[in-house]
């Protein structure tokens, strides 16, 4: 068994003094305790025990070109001395604004924020002045950070879910005031007659459909084929706005994220995460009229720390390293992962466990379940997840580091050598479970 006895020490004293020992309720979800962890160099994490992990969480997301990358760690570490927040402009802002907005489809302006969160309030704001509407249509299993606003039916008990055609708004968390499942409509994902239903229920009232385009925390799963399409289109013929979060999937799932991938272009769109390596920055771009709002209506947005110099400085560096070649980073990150994903379904084959690995290449799920693939929500939490977690924590005491629920972040960092090692170490686990 690895030692993990610093760590529960630690964490046994943190507890005194930081809410929970955390800083955000999602790390709650390791055993035996939160971990700590000293250092993080490419693939590996390294814990306060010696315990050295390959680590394919990657901080839920950023850290697509591995941890502490030499080039925007480098790019970070020159702009230390130029200051962090002026509260005011700087050339670094304007050169990032030009460079994404000539990058990424349907986006002519842009506006920084630090957090996916806060971003996803902004853009909520802004299509409620844009179209004078008031509710967000959302779907069931999305996530789109932990706000009143916003934290409704991200992973919902089916019990208080409702039908699967129309289910009931929940709110995700005590403390969160029932008027705002009022201004929310939720939605069934990846089937355009729940969408089209809904709308009819709603009938001009609904200001922005928002989804994860390819569902993510909800478990990995891709739209069905024209399911995108048929959103737009539904959004179009209903005068809402559609806002695609691509917090997780914007930079990973391909330079232009999920929208370029797929061939769809939203309205909103918010980018986090990867767009900045590791550095707290999130992006909200889209049509320049919707974004003039902020000018033309007088829509409030503010952030101390938006546009802050060093964000700005990592996000230009890892753009650098993102789009050489347009995107041959890309390239071999699809290569490693589709390895890695067919290793994986061809080790649980082996050991006669029944398997679906889901998802893309940069972001999957070991899915145990003897049915068809998960396609929403409700059936991607009707998978064993005891099961996934038996795997995880086989996983974790192999050296590999997860999820809960077995899901795979992958990086520019994981090498040819890194997914040996893992597929190696996925088999002896895999076999301890079976
Ligand atoms: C799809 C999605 N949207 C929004 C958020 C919230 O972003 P942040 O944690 O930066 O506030 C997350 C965070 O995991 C996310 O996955």
């Amino acid at each position: 068994m690895r030692n993990y006895a610093k760590s529960i020490a630690l964490y046994e004293r943190t507890r005194r003094t930081l809410a929970g020992g955390v800083s955000s309720n999602v790390r709650y979800a390791s055993a035996p305790v939160p971990l700590f962890f000293e250092r993080g160099e490419g693939a590996r994490l390294y814990d306060i025990d010696g315990n050295v992990h390959i680590d394919y969480v990657l901080g839920n997301g950023p850290a697509i070109l591995g941890h502490a990358p030499k080039p925007v760690i480098d790019a970070v570490a020159a702009s230390l001395a130029q200051g962090q927040v002026y509260a005011a402009q700087h050339p670094r802002e304007t050169e990032l604004a030009e460079r994404l907005c000539r990058l990424l489809p349907g986006i002519e302006v842009v506006r920084f924020a630090t957090s996916g969160t806060e971003a996803v309030l902004m853009a909520f704001r802004l299509a409620r002045a844009f179209t004078g509407r008031t509710k967000i249509l959302k779907f069931e299993g999305h996530y789109h950070g932990w706000t009143d606003q916003a934290y409704i039916s991200a992973r919902p008990s089916l019990n208080e879910a409702g039908p699967a055609d129309s289910p009931v708004p929940v709110a995700g968390s005590p403390g969160m005031p029932p008027s705002v499942l009022e201004d929310t409509v939720v939605a069934g994902w990846n089937d355009l007659d729940l969408l089209k239903q809904a709308f009819e229920r709603h009938e001009g009232e609904i200001a922005a459909v928002i989804m994860e385009p390819v569902m993510v925390n909800g478990g990995p799963t891709e739209p069905a084929p024209g399911y995108l399409d048929g959103v737009r289109a539904l959004c179009r013929d209903n005068g809402a706005l559609f806002i695609c979060d691509e917090v997780i999937t914007g930079f990973r799932v391909g330079l232009r994220g999920a929208q370029g991938r797929y061939g769809v272009t939203a309205d909103l769109t918010i980018y986090a995460k990867a767009v900045a390596a590791g550095f707290p920055l999130a992006v909200v771009g889209g049509w320049r009229d919707v974004m003039d709002t902020l000018l033309d209506k007088g829509v409030m947005h503010g952030g101390t720390y938006n546009g802050n110099v060093q964000s700005m400085a990592a996000a230009l560096a890892a753009l650098d390293v993102l789009e050489a070649n347009d995107g041959a980073v890309y390239r071999d990150l699809e290569a490693r992962g589709t390895r890695l994903m067919q290793g994986l379904a061809a080790i649980a084959e082996k050991h006669k466990m029944p398997v679906k690995v889901q998802g893309l290449p940069a972001i999957f799920q070991v899915y145990f379940t003897e049915g068809a693939p998960p396609r929403n929500y409700r059936e991607s939490v009707a998978c064993d997840r005891d099961k996934a977690l038996a795997f995880h924590t086989a996983l974790q005491e192999e050296g590999i580091r997860t999820n809960q629920n077995a899901k795979f972040f992958l990086s520019v960092a994981h090498d040819e050598a890194i997914i040996d090692e893992t597929l190696a170490a996925a088999d002896r686990a895999m076999a301890a479970i079976a």
